[in-house]
C-alpha cells in the first residue's frame, strides 16, 4: 500500500517502525484484546523510508513500563517509542535489547528445568544480535527472537 493517513493521538504512546507483520505480537504484549477500552490504532504494511514497509501501533492514554518495552524490543528491535501529550511528541526513543531476560521468554525445550512442575524462572542470555538469538541459561537451547514465545 502507498501513503496512508492514520489519525493522530491526543495523549498516549505511538510505537512506530515495527517490522511489517509484527503489530499483532505487539498488541499481545500490550495485553490489547477484547475488553480493552482505550483507543487503539493499528496500521500494518504502511510505507516506510527506513524499513520498506512497517507496522504502527498507537495506544491512547498509555505509558509503557520498562518490562513492556523490554518485551517489545525482542520482537521489534527497531521500534521507536513516541510519547504524545496534547497532540505533541514530548519524548521519542528507541528500545534497547537487554543482554539478559528473566521470566520473559519461554524455553521451547519441554525438558528444561524452567518448564518443570516446580518452576524455575526462565533465564535467557542474548547470544547474537543479527539475527537476534537468545540462549537458555539452563539447557542452552537457542531461541530466535522472531520465533520467541513470550511469557505474558
Ligand atoms: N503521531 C501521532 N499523534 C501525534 C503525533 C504523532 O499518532 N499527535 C505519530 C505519527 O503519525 C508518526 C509517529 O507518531 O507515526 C511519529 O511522529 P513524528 O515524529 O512526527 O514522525 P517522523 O518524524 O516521521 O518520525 P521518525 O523521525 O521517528 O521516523
Ligand atoms: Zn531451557
Amino acid at each position: 500500500m502507498a501513503e496512508l493517513k492514520v489519525s493522530k493521538v491526543k495523549r498516549g504512546t505511538v510505537i512506530d517502525h515495527i517490522r511489517a507483520g509484527m503489530a499483532p505480537a505487539v498488541l499481545r504484549i500490550l495485553g490489547i484484546d477484547r475488553g480493552f477500552s482505550d483507543v487503539v490504532v493499528v496500521a500494518m504494511n504502511v510505507k516506510s523510508s527506513q524499513l520498506g514497509s512497517k507496522d504502527i501501533v498507537k495506544v491512547e492514554n498509555q505509558i509503557l513500563d520498562e518490562e513492556t518495552l523490554k518485551k517489545i524490543s525482542i520482537i521489534a528491535p527497531q521500534a521507536t517509542i513516541n510519547i504524545v501529550k496534547e497532540f505533541e511528541i514530548v519524548e521519542k526513543r528507541g528500545v534497547s535489547l537487554p543482554k539478559e531476560l528473566r521470566g520473559i521468554l519461554k524455553c521451547p525445550n519441554r525438558n528444561c528445568i524452567t518448564n518443570a512442575a516446580e518452576k524455575v524462572e526462565s533465564f535467557f542470555v542474548c547470544k547474537q544480535e543479527n539475527p537476534i538469538e537468545f540462549r537458555c541459561h539452563y539447557c542452552e537451547e537457542l531461541v530466535e527472537a522472531e520465533r520467541a514465545e513470550l511469557i505474558l
